[in-house]
């Protein structure tokens, strides 16, 4: 908790996660990864409803799932270690993607999120995983729908065409636009590739 003391000094907590976490990241002045939160956690809500699942969960997994963005990029390793989080190969080689690690723990411990659901979501959101639950599915999508760089994802037409038959298909959409661009990526993370086998395996 100390390590994130810096980052609440000004914040008021009220209890609400969405409403909480999207101040957080506005008085830590990130008012862009407020706004894309806000987006990814209305279109996760929207496709809860579409795919049947908790409305509620999915809007909370999307307001915090970029919530460490507190935290640079230099200082994710050792603040990953600190928190005692796994760190895989691939994580310390581009700490980047330890992110969605750190944003579940400061989930639990910061915004008292306890629903392991909404957990595991946050803590896959940049790579999926094998075996993904509808919530990390939704999370995963919604977080490419609203996407958090300029312009129209060059993916968005295939991911949304691919919607209408299952979420999966979306979901492998994105994960197959990533694979053909392999030799460009950083690192390949594990459970990206165990998810993008476990696909091509069906
Ligand atoms: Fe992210
Ligand atoms: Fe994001």
């Amino acid at each position: 908790m100390n390590l994130f003391s810096e980052f609440i000094q000004n914040v008021h907590f009220t209890g609400d996660p969405i409403f909480d976490s999207y101040h957080f990241l506005r008085n830590n002045q990130l008012p862009l990864v407020a706004d894309h939160s806000r987006r990814v956690s209305e279109e996760a809500n929207r496709l809860a409803r579409v795919f049947g699942t908790g409305e509620k969960k999915a809007e909370i997994a999307g307001a915090l799932h970029d919530i460490s963005a507190v935290i640079p990029n230099n200082q994710r390793l050792s603040v990953a270690r600190e928190l005692t989080i796994d760190v895989l190969e691939e994580e310390a080689a581009f700490p980047m993607i330890l992110h969605q690690k750190i944003s579940k723990v400061m989930a639990r411990d910061l915004f008292h999120v306890t629903d392991l659901e909404i957990l595991n979501a946050i803590e896959c959101h940049t790579t999926l995983r094998s075996h993904p639950s509808v919530l990390d599915l939704i999370v995963f999508v919604a977080d490419k729908i609203e996407w958090d760089q300029q312009g129209i994802p060059p993916y968005l037409d295939e991911l949304k065409q691919q919607l209408q038959s299952s979420l999966e298909a979306g979901a492998y959409a994105y994960i197959h636009y990533l694979w053909k661009r392999k030799d460009k990526l950083k690192v390949v993370h594990p459970w990206l590739a165990e998810a993008y086998f476990e696909n091509v395996r069906r």
